[in-house]
């Protein structure tokens, strides 16, 4: 495996070296592979739909955003030829996609790179796909990163998308009325809210000039590990506490707080008796190739 620090990240939203940092990226890093491992089958059915587009299987890829590898994992696992170029602002997040391929066992066919998306794309190597999950609304400029990628692209390469189709859900096993309200009020305040997860990009793929080749929305539901799915509906709820706390009225607050309370036996019971239902937009595009007329096509 090699790995490149494609630039020094400047001090600032994008430097990755406080305590606080580190403290937010170790949450952030368990929360990705928390869902990584519920979501499991998006990714399976994404890597089936981007050999189907293209036809055959990736011989290289590049992954924007990585994370913590979960998706360059998957891909590797998927494409077992492929080569592929890790890309993430993060030197932590790098750290834990090395780690990752490592224990994979994919370490030889994966390269990583430090790099700002915000700085222009780092050399790719020309990939059959570039892969960017749930990382595109975190670029400053996301029309500029798709102008950039179609040029990176090799021959007939597909830039594969995903995003959160919208905010999950919790659906309790028997009939929890006060949760299932709760959860209503509470994705209509993150969908008001404009929070910047639940992005449709397919006017922007137009803009930047590519063909939308496919544009799916792939459904997972599940109940087990049911810890996992526990762990997965506290994070959720701890974010709606604290991002929607001037949205939300005071009883939803304290009920959210209750739920989120980690001593509290009945917030345990609620939690442990959950399925997951969540939905991910997955977009699959090309560079539409400009056709140049000449006075014989005419
Ligand atoms: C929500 S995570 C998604 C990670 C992974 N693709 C997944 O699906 O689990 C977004 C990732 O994008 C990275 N990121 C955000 N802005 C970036 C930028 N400007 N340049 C490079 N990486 C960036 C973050 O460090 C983070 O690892």
């Amino acid at each position: 495996m090699t790995s490149t620090h494609h630039h020094q990240p400047a001090a600032g939203h994008h430097a990755h070296t406080n305590h606080t940092d580190h403290h937010d990226h170790a949450r952030l890093a368990a929360v990705l592979d928390l869902d990584a491992e519920l979501m499991a089958d998006y990714l399976d059915d994404a890597a089936r739909m981007i050999a189907e587009s293209l036809g055959h299987a990736p011989a290289r890829i590049a992954d924007l955003g990585a994370g913590t590898g979960t998706g360059t994992e998957a891909l590797a696992r998927h494409f077992p030829q492929a080569q592929i170029v890790a890309v993430d602002g993060s030197p932590d997040m790098v750290a834990l996609v090395e780690r990752r391929a490592r224990d994979g066992g994919v370490a030889e066919r994966v390269t990583t790179v430090v790099a700002d998306l915000d700085d222009g794309l780092p050399p790719l190597g020309s990939p059959d796909v570039v892969w960017a999950a749930m990382s595109l609304h975190h670029v400053a400029d996301p029309q500029r990163l798709l102008r950039e990628a179609a040029t990176s692209l090799g021959p007939d390469g597909v830039l594969a998308i995903t995003e959160m189709a919208a905010v999950p859900r919790f659906l309790p096993a028997h009939d929890d009325v006060e949760l299932r309200g709760l959860q209503e009020r509470c994705q209509t305040a993150a969908t008001g809210a404009g929070w910047e997860a639940l992005v449709d990009w397919t006017d922007a793929f137009d803009d930047a000039g590519y063909e939308v080749l496919r544009a799916e929305t792939v459904h997972v539901q599940r109940s087990d590990p049911s810890q996992s799915v526990a762990r997965y509906a506290r994070h959720w709820f701890a974010q709606f506490r604290h991002r929607l706390t001037d949205t939300l009225d005071p009883a939803d607050l304290a009920l959210l707080d209750d739920l989120t309370d980690d001593s509290d036996p009945d917030a345990a019971r609620r939690l442990d008796d959950l399925t997951l239902s969540a939905g991910r937009l997955l977009w699959i595009a090309r560079p539409r190739t400009t056709t140049i007329s000449t006075p014989e096509s005419e």
